[in-house]
């Protein structure tokens, strides 16, 4: 019999209760009154961690490392290369910022349980804001700066946040975007009014602030004063993150503060195997998961060194950008989306200006938010020399579902697989009917209940939502929207999404509402919009339509006309480029649009057209 090893011992203890493991976890954070109840259920019946836990995210992030006298070591490292400039915050100064802050924000009447929206490029005050909201109880709703006014607007209406924080603009690369009029546009068009803006000002923008809504944030903090943490329960929620699902309206996944905190601690030593005095580096943004879970809440938890980065992997200036910033700060973990890699090669195919640059402080490179196509997989471990961790996760589960458990011991790795599934989540793969098929075989990955500390506890407002779109397909099981396979070995391989679910440069945008904006062009009968290969970017979006009897339009002209509405109403990310006019769409007789055919066709992959489709000449 083989001998067991440390990931097996670790994972059969959760196995065997999964109660006495997460227990043994939550003792490892600093709580105000430790948790006696580790798993109940809910109002809604569903599952939840530490519910009679109190604790405070901030004082963990913050005050209890200085209480330990880390309060000289560097929290937080804000390098920008958008505007040459670099700063850096001690944990004493980072705490003293939240702390000022959040009496601001308590000035202007937030208190525990209201919700704010931050709204706001990747500067220090982004990371301020969200620890300010933390400590006084607040629930933050972090809005990517890349989201359209209408996108911010239905947020808005869906958190109803007493106060919005943006900054004066946000810079892309050399462009300046006035972030404060796209605020001011989206608060226009809500019907919840929030009752103030606290706006950043930027040198590189000055703002029109109005009288009677806007609030300077130099300004609220010169008369506020400090404010301790306030201690919540492990079940109040510390955030709101919306993300899209497969119609246009986005779900905001809720985010508990006490599963939360023990998650992302667990997590920093398991998969990532870093301590406190690290220095990581997640080349993300605040406003996506990876920005919340590895850019402020998990190293600061942990006691490392964050670093937040205003700039792309190329063009800022160049694609040794990333490498600059690993020596220039030590980075010992680094961790981003393939696209950023794949933009890398792109420019430096043979990686020569890496040997430019002193890594020998980075251990571990980390890559997720899409597949990680073995093309880049093998160009960075060849250039590099490093080990190359893919790991598989998504906004509702806030960290890893399946990685190799580096901290408990690196694995053999398999190109194109996300290891194995780590301790707290079970993975099964299920057919259409709910049944297990053999490993090697492809299907629904699915993972059983109750789902690990850290992951979402519901949507926002909207219980009955989480519950059809995750639980009920198969009852006892998390329906995880993507599908993939179980090797021989129990290796998972994540082949994609199976819903209206596309990532674009890691960033993950609903068909169902481009698809909405889309058929609402003059011209246009009908339309699918589908997620298509694209060698940088992984997938972008492309619009197979039909136009309406009797009209008339160049292809060229109708995807100028929709890149615009689409840009104008969902936000640049959106990257739609491609049109193609068809005849008809390819429905099953239920009129249901077989859209994962249509995608086979266009990336010229092998497909099977089912018995059911109305007519199967329509995709020829
Ligand atoms: N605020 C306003 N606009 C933004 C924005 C923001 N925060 N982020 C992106 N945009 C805009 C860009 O300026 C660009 O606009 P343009 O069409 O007018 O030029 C558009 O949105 C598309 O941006 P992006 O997808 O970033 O494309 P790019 O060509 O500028 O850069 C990459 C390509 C691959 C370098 C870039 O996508 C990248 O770094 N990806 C990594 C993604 C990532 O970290 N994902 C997080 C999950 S881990
Ligand atoms: P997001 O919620 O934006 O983090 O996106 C989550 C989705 O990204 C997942 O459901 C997957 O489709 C995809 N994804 C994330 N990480 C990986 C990975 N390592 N391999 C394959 N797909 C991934």
């Amino acid at each position: 019999m083989n001998q067991p090893t440390a990931y097996t011992k670790e994972y059969e203890q959760y196995l065997d209760n999964p109660e006495a493991f997460w227990q043994k976890q939550a003792s490892l954070i600093d709580w105000y009154t430790k948790p006696k109840t580790i798993l109940s259920k809910d109002n809604n019946d569903y599952f939840r961690w530490y519910a009679d836990g109190e604790l405070n995210t901030s004082y963990l992030c913050l005050d209890y490392h200085v209480d330990q006298g880390r309060g000289e070591q560097l929290a937080l490292i804000y390098d920008s290369p958008v505007t040459g400039q670099k700063l850096s915050f001690s944990y004493r100064e980072l705490r003293d910022q939240v702390a000022l802050f959040a009496g601001g924000l308590r000035d202007l009447g937030v208190t525990k349980g209201d919700r704010v929206i931050i709204y706001m490029s990747m500067v220090p005050e982004a990371v301020v804001a969200m620890l300010a909201c933390a400590r006084i109880g607040a629930v933050h709703s972090v809005v990517f700066g890349g989201f359209a006014p209408e996108e911010l607007a239905v947020r808005i209406d869906d958190a109803l946040p007493k106060v919005i924080v943006t900054t004066s603009c946000g810079i892309e690369v050399s462009k300046i975007i006035p972030y404060k009029p796209l605020v001011d546009e989206a608060i226009a068009l809500c019907k919840h009014k929030p009752s103030k803006t606290v706006v950043l000002h930027r040198p590189e923008y000055r703002a029109n602030l109005l009288p009677e809504q806007d609030i300077d944030w130099d300004a609220l903090i010169s008369f506020s004063s400090p404010v301790a943490p306030v201690p919540v329960m492990g079940t109040d929620p510390l955030y709101i993150l919306y993300t899209s699902g497969t119609t246009g309206k986005p779900k905001g996944v809720v985010r508990d503060n006490g599963g939360h905190a023990v998650a992302m601690r667990y997590s920093m030593e398991t998969v990532y195997n870093v301590r406190a005095g690290d220095v990581y580096w997640a080349a993300s943004d605040v406003g996506w998961v990876v920005g919340h879970s590895y850019i402020v809440y998990a190293p600061l938890l942990t006691g490392c060194t964050t670093i937040i980065y205003e700039g792309k992997p190329v063009r800022t200036p160049d694609a040794n950008a990333f490498w600059r910033v690993c020596e220039e700060y030590g980075v010992k973990t680094l961790f981003t989306a393939p696209t950023a890699f794949r933009a890398i090669r792109k420019e430096d195919p043979d990686a020569s200006g890496l040997t430019n640059y002193d890594l020998s402080k980075l251990e571990r490179l980390y890559l997720a938010g899409e597949r990680l196509d073995p093309t880049t997989y093998e160009w960075l471990l060849n250039n590099t020399g490093l080990p190359v961790v893919d790991h598989w996760w998504q906004t509702e589960t806030a960290w890893a579902i399946a990685s190799n458990p580096v901290g408990l011991e690196m694995m053999e790795t398999k190109a194109g697989s996300a290891t194995v599934p780590m301790p707290g989540y079970t993975i099964n793969i299920l057919d259409d009917h709910g049944d297990q098929v053999p490993n090697g075989e492809q299907g629904n990955i699915a993972i059983k209940l109750p789902l690990p500390p850290g992951t979402l506890s519901t949507i926002w407002n909207d219980h009955p939502r989480f519950y059809k779109s995750y639980l009920s397909t198969y009852p006892g099981y998390y329906l995880t929207g993507d599908e993939g396979y179980l090797d021989e070995d129990n290796y998972l391989f994540v082949m994609g999404r199976c819903d209206d679910v596309i990532n674009v440069a890691g960033h993950r945008l609903s068909t169902g509402k481009m698809e909405e904006i889309v058929s609402s062009h003059d011209a246009i009968a009908e339309c699918a919009v589908v997620g298509i290969e694209d060698q940088l970017k992984g997938q972008i979006p492309m619009g197979l339509v039909v136009l309406k009897d009797g009209a008339s339009i160049e292809t060229d002209t109708l995807t100028q006309d929709l890149k615009q509405m689409i840009r104008s109403k969902i936000g640049p990310i959106s990257c739609y480029s491609r049109t193609l006019i068809i005849k008809r769409l390819p429905k099953t007789r239920s009129g249901k649009i077989l859209r994962r055919i249509l995608r086979q066709v266009i990336d010229g992959k092998p497909y099977s057209v089912p018995s059911t489709i109305d007519d199967p000449m329509i995709i020829r």
